[in-house]
């Protein structure tokens, strides 16, 4: 017999590490790993195993697809935005080809099992591409089927990849005469920039708004790239992890769409920084700015509409700015560096 598992890709990033406290919180021990770099001690107490390789590596996921049994995926392995803008030929390949080879693994294994492997795939707020400042100002909250124009080769990636799990849900090889229609269950959700106490991020475009915190605690100047009035949505780790948790459990018959957005809070840079002044009144912070990156900011909506997730898997943060600061990311960054 071989072991069930969970698989999470990525394992040793920023989602990855909220992603294994909380289901290893909620009692999953079989939970394997797959990341470039070695696990660090967090994951590795919390993982049956923490496989070091590569995504793109067929012959390391043949080997899981012989030694396990896969439940679920959650595919968090990516190049991020500002990674991606530099080298957009190796974001491709690990964003596009890798996720192929994750959904190709969820495919082999639902068909040996006889039943459906689900699988999470973080997109992204990045899939958006608002032609102006203007139109950003006016559109309001932006809807699923929106503005899909991403300017990014990683929001360009987030889309097609999309599409992908929808291919391989719904409509993988239909003229074969075998029916594979629902043995892959991909879910998704287009994540705004997410900020989180304990990791720091890097390769992002949204990465500003936790820097800023994260450097007022630690009582280090910081230059933020954006402009005071660059406006985009957020939302804490712990919310993140929450809205993927009440995805993946939703019924299917739940489930309209393949795709979410979901929304918490949408400061301005210069309204965050306010918050971040009102627990670190000396903060040292100017705004410098990097106008290839704010042209990034500027692409994204200014705010999403997530009724779907609302109606459809019962979402709901439960930190706006105000909480998020007081009840998660204050409590919790002063525990780490104070
Ligand atoms: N953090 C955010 O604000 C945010 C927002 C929207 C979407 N997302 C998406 O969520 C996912 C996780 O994001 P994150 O913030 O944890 O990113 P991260 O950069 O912190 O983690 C990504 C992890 O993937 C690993 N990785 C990269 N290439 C790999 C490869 N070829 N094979 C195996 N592992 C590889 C990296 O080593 C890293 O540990 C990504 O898909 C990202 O696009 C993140």
């Amino acid at each position: 017999m071989r072991k069930s598992i969970v698989l999470i890709t990525g394992v040793n990033g920023e989602i990855g590490h909220g992603l294994v406290r909380s289901l290893h919180k909620k009692g999953h021990e079989n939970l394997i790993g797959i990341d470039l770099s070695t696990a660090d001690d967090f994951v590795k107490e919390r993982t049956l195993d923490c496989l070091i390789g590569d995504i793109l590596d067929r012959n390391l996921l043949e080997r899981i697809n012989a030694q396990y049994e896969v439940e679920s995926i959650y595919h968090m392995a990516a190049l991020l935005s500002t990674r991606a803008e530099f080298s957009p030929v190796v974001a491709h390949e690990v964003n596009v080809d890798g996720t192929l080879n994750m959904l190709h693994l969820a495919m082999e294994q639902a068909k040996s099992r006889g039943k459906a492997v689900k699988f999470f795939f973080p997109s992204s707020i990045a899939v958006y591409g608002l032609p102006s400042l203007g139109e950003k100002s006016s559109a309001g909250p932006v809807k699923e089927d929106d503005y899909r124009h991403p300017q990014t080769m990683y929001g360009c990636n987030k889309l097609y990849c999309e599409s992908l799990g929808d291919y391989y849900s719904h409509y993988f090889k239909r003229l074969s005469a075998n029916d594979s229609k629902g043995l892959v269950d991909f879910r998704s959700i287009r994540f705004p920039g997410i900020i989180s106490a304990h990791t720091l991020p890097a390769g992002g475009t949204s990465d500003y708004a936790p820097e800023m915190i994260h450097a007022a605690a630690k009582g280090e100047h910081y230059d933020c790239f954006v402009s005071s009035d660059a406006r985009i949505p957020f939302m804490t780790m712990p919310d993140a992890i929450y809205a993927i948790e009440l995805i993946m459990a939703a019924p299917q018959q739940n489930l309209s769409q393949i795709v979410y957005n979901v929304k918490a809070f949408n400061p301005s840079a210069g309204e965050f920084l306010s918050k971040v002044k009102d627990y670190y009144p000396k903060t040292d912070i100017d705004f410098i700015v990097n106008d290839s990156r704010q042209s990034i900011i500027d692409s994204w909506p200014e705010d999403v509409d997530d009724a779907k997730a609302r109606s459809d898997w019962g979402w709901q943060a439960t930190h706006d700015l105000d909480k998020a600061f007081s009840d998660y990311l204050i409590p919790e960054i002063r525990s780490r560096y104070e």
